[in-house]
């Protein structure tokens, strides 16, 4: 690559000084670049959206407080493009906050113009080589985070895992279950400077407030019937790694405010102990329930919330990326058997299906399948998936009545029907519509409509 190349591109300047963002604006402008300027937080974030900056210079002093903490907040909200802060004298401490939030470099005021030229160009040279290399691997459907999928979600998706990874803010990763949460957090770890530390993973919902707080927070001996000797808990365990909180909305109230105090503070207190501890754990959780919704209701801390989600990443149902599906299903099954296809009839059933139960329900059964091929058979057909999916595929063969004979079925089946007329009805005969009115696929209603004769 030509190292004298000029490099120029989309540059967001954040700053509340009219006159820096005059003359800044202009010198950046006058290298090539195509600047926008914005005053404050929400004047950034709407240009953030609309102009798509490729790098981001952000004074860290905002209105309306000039408290830089409100500067902070929006790194992580950036994520995805290079940001550079900007500080004042003897602000180390801040420009270091900065970049272990995600910030990518800083430069201190007064601006030398030479070293604004250089780190912007560096930047932009460095945020497009990755852009490239994103794209060249992600072409590829995967790359070695392990995430399958070559959609646009999930190409989404790879772009912040990796953004993100390398710095310290919390993530929290929402989206239903098997679609790839606890995929994403190991891939945040190994991403990390800390993936030769330990990954330890905390399942909050499979147990009583008691326990996981001896769990996560280790007891002292005798502190209940039981406790024989001290015992560290998995808080420590995560020292210098990171610790995945699993199913984080399962986590009692009682535990929430003890959580709390570990993120702010780093320091918490085993079960029986009368001394505070220090471990240096990064925190990721995950849930598959709606936490926003929770903290309405009260069920989850609001503080907490907000510790949590530094930033919020989505894993995508597959409902909403079928074309991944192929991809997804062909991995899966080199994975048991190199050599074995699908047959057409096959591939067609994998991919009409609604997996409600997202890529690890399609994992299953497609391994399974792969498991019960028969030495002599190279293909994967409609009948193994069947089978491994535990479907009955021929009447004829299956020991149950046929379904729709018994009352309750008949019952269900004149509801079904009612409900889908009525949603017919009202849609005015449009299927798509229809169908999102009754939360299933598109696919799945005309599914139903043929079962119910109502084509
Ligand atoms: N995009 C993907 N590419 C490859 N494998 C995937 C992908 N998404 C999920 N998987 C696989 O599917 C299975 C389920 O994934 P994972 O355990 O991460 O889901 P989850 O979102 O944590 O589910 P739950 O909410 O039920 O805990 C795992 O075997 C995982 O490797
Ligand atoms: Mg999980």
């Amino acid at each position: 690559m030509d190292n004298s190349t000029p490099e120029t591109g989309r540059v967001l300047l954040v700053d509340d000084e009219a006159a820096f963002q005059r003359l800044g604006g202009n010198f950046l402008r006058s290298l090539g670049h195509e600047v926008n300027v914005a005053g404050d937080g929400d004047a950034a974030m709407a240009a953030f959206a609309q102009q798509r900056p490729e790098l981001v210079l952000l004074d860290l002093a905002m209105p309306p407080h000039m408290d830089p903490e409100h500067g902070l907040e929006l790194i992580p909200r950036l994520a995805g493009v290079p940001v550079i802060v900007l500080t004042g004298h003897g602000e180390h401490d801040l420009a270091l906050r900065a970049v272990e939030l995600g910030a990518w470099d800083f430069i201190t005021k007064p601006i030398d113009p030479d070293l604004l030229r250089f780190v912007v160009a560096r930047a932009l040279r460095k945020s497009r080589l990755e852009a490239e290399l994103v794209r060249l691997r992600s072409s590829q459907g995967s790359d070695e985070l392990g995430l399958i999928g070559q959609t646009p979600p999930m190409q989404q998706l790879r772009v912040m895992v990796r953004r993100v990874a390398p710095t310290r803010v919390s993530v929290l990763v929402l989206g239903p279950t098997g679609t790839g949460k606890e995929l994403v957090a190991r891939a945040l770890h190994e991403g990390s400077p800390r993936r030769d530390g330990p990954f330890v993973v905390v399942h909050c919902g499979a147990l009583s407030a008691e326990l996981l707080e001896s769990e996560l927070f280790g007891h002292m001996k005798g502190s209940f019937t039981g406790a024989y000797r001290d015992q560290p808990g998995l808080v420590e365990a995560a020292h210098g790694g990171t610790l995945f909180l699993d199913e984080v909305g399962e986590m009692p109230p009682p535990m929430q405010v003890k959580l709390l105090r570990f993120l702010q503070e780093g320091s918490f207190v085993p079960v029986g102990g009368r001394t505070q501890r220090q471990a240096d754990a990064r925190v990721l959780a995950a849930t598959h329930r709606d936490l926003e919704a929770m903290v309405r209701d009260g069920s989850f801390r609001e503080d907490l919330y907000y510790r949590l989600k530094g930033v919020v990443l989505r894993t995508p149902a597959l409902a909403e990326r079928m074309a991944d599906v192929p991809l997804l299903a062909a991995r899966f099954l080199k994975g048991v058997a190199p050599q074995a296809r699908f047959s057409a009839g096959a591939l067609a059933w994998i991919t009409s299906r609604e997996w409600p139960g997202n890529v690890r329900e399609l994992k299953a059964i497609v391994e399974s399948a792969g498991a019960l091929m028969l030495p002599d058979q190279q293909e994967v057909d409609t009948e193994l998936l069947h089978l491994s999916a535990g479907d009955s595929l021929d009447p004829r063969r299956s020991p149950e009545p046929a379904p729709g004979t018994g009352v309750l079925d008949a019952a269900l089946n004149e509801l079904e029907r009612r409900l889908i007329q009525d949603a017919m009805m009202a849609a005015g005969g449009n299927q798509s519509e229809a169908a999102r009115q009754l939360g299933v696929s598109r696919v799945g209603l005309i599914k139903k409509l043929t079962r119910l004769g109502l084509r």
